[in-house]
């Protein structure tokens, strides 16, 4: 079905690469069967990420030009601590690149060796943070969001009785905070609920324990709150993002999501003596505590997409352009994550090939034949970027093995989407073919989905 029309129009463009088949088999061999390691210009659809890929506004890249570069107090930053305050609430805001800088400072500054940090399921940055400094992450989501089909509006909610029982069994003492997101990545994008966020912050108030948001694509978790949940329908989206700020300690941003920026992040928190601390590690692995490794023109960039990114009819076209894919999949019977989340449409590799052992990537390798066959890359979600298991060494596998179909906001169109359709439906009516799998060549030690290179098995 049509979709609204897009609430922008274009005013510059960007020629897209064209490739045969027989560059695309060239490159894949090249890039070790890893999209990751594809060159952009051998990529048609980029759908790897929608981090930092997003198109800026004419807004945006006049800010850029009103950048203030002082090594320190530039004008840019305090443009940019207000927006994060008016929109987020924290009133310490530290600087980062992006958002696995304010990973690193925040897990520097809050774990220690014995520690454990529940979350609503993991993504790959932030365990590995938690991991470095000796933090046992565990996954406290609700079942239903490791079950692909299942239609729960919430699937990034916690679970309740997950989150008591665990800290009863390690003590609220070595539980430095609740790691939330909204919304959640691996999960496919799914929403966490305001009444959920509230319960937890209920319990986790009773044990002195901080929560910690990542807020990457809060304003999409914002926007799904508004729609689904009683008692939101009449509030802004940028009211509800408030309100999920308001039931938190503090968040990480990667402001390459939901803030339509190209790099940046920050860390927001209440209380002083953490901000204090956080300021300390910043100049150490960033940079100064009024820049944290952003220009003055990015931090303007920053503040600027913050505003746009609460327009209702921004963020409408963004979710709306997501459910279009979907719709287009969903209606070939192509095995989904439901219900589409915010960022991305996220296809079932376990489903689509399940004749492959998990050890071969079912996930990997699906994604190595769509862009085989339409010069489109996806992101594998699954054993590859789910790592070993570093007591048994062995691979871990996560119950979801996905293909993720991530939409860059602002930058397709609608038919670039009807492009996309047909690739993944394509690859997906010759699903029988792929009656092999992939084995690593080589294994990066940490995040090794990114640099690993493999070969047919
Ligand atoms: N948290 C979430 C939920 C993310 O999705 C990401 C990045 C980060 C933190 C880290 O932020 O990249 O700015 O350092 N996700 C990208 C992705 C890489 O493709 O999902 P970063």
């Amino acid at each position: 079905g049509r979709h609204p029309a897009e609430p922008w129009r274009i005013k510059m463009v960007e020629r897209l690469p064209v490739t045969t088949r027989q560059e695309r088999q060239r490159a894949l061999r090249d890039a070790g069967y890893n999209i990751s390691l594809l060159r952009s210009e051998d990529v048609y659809i980029d759908l790897y990420t929608d981090s930092g890929t997003n198109a800026m506004s004419d807004r945006q890249w006049a800010a850029l030009m009103s950048g203030d570069e002082a090594y320190a107090g530039a004008r840019s930053f305090y443009r940019f601590e207000t927006a994060v305050r008016d929109h987020y609430g924290y009133e310490h805001v530290i600087p980062t690149h992006q958002g696995r800088g304010a990973e690193n400072i925040l897990s520097r500054a809050l774990i220690r060796p014995g520690c454990h940090i529940p979350g609503n399921m993991y993504f790959t940055t932030t365990r590995a943070h938690q991991e470095l400094n000796g933090g046992t992450f565990h996954d406290v989501i609700i079942d239903e969001a490791h079950d692909p089909g299942c239609e729960h509006p919430f699937k990034g909610n916690i679970d309740l009785a997950k989150l008591e029982r665990l800290i009863h069994e390690v003590g609220p003492e070595h539980i430095p905070y609740v790691s939330v997101a909204a919304t959640v990545n691996m999960a496919g994008g799914q929403p966490i609920s305001m009444a959920n966020l509230t319960a937890v912050r209920d319990l986790t108030r009773r044990h002195d324990i901080p929560i910690i948001l990542d807020a990457a694509r809060a304003v999409e978790n914002a926007w799904f709150i508004r729609q689904r949940e009683p008692g939101w329908q009449d509030h802004t989206v940028a009211g509800v993002l408030r309100e999920l700020c308001a039931r938190t300690d503090g968040a990480t941003m990667s402001a390459k999501k939901d803030s339509l920026a190209n790099i940046g992040g920050w860390l927001g928190v209440r209380d002083a003596g953490l901000a204090e601390q956080a300021r300390n590690l910043v100049v150490l692995y960033e940079g100064l505590h009024t820049y944290g490794g952003m220009a003055g023109r990015d931090m303007e960039a920053v503040a600027e997409g913050i505003a746009e990114s609460v327009q209702e009819e921004n963020i409408r076209a963004r979710i709306d352009q997501v459910a279009y894919l979907g719709r287009q999949l969903s209606d070939a019977g192509i095995p989904l994550v439901h219900p589409i989340g915010g960022h991305a449409v996220c296809v079932d590799a376990a489903a689509t090939l399940p004749h492959l052992p998990r050890d071969e990537f079912p996930a990997q390798t699906l994604a190595a034949a769509l862009y085989l066959d339409s010069g489109v890359r996806a992101a594998e979600r699954g054993t590859v970027s789910a790592g070993r298991d570093p007591d048994t060494g062995g691979n871990r596998h996560p119950r979801l093995e996905l293909i993720r179909l991530t939409i860059p906001r602002r930058v397709y169109t609608q038919s670039h989407m009807d492009v996309v359709a047909d690739g993944v439906i394509s690859v997906y009516k010759q699903r029988d073919l792929l009656d092999s799998g992939l084995r690593f060549v080589h294994e990066p030690d940490v995040l090794r989905f990114f640099q690993a290179r493999f070969l047919p098995t």
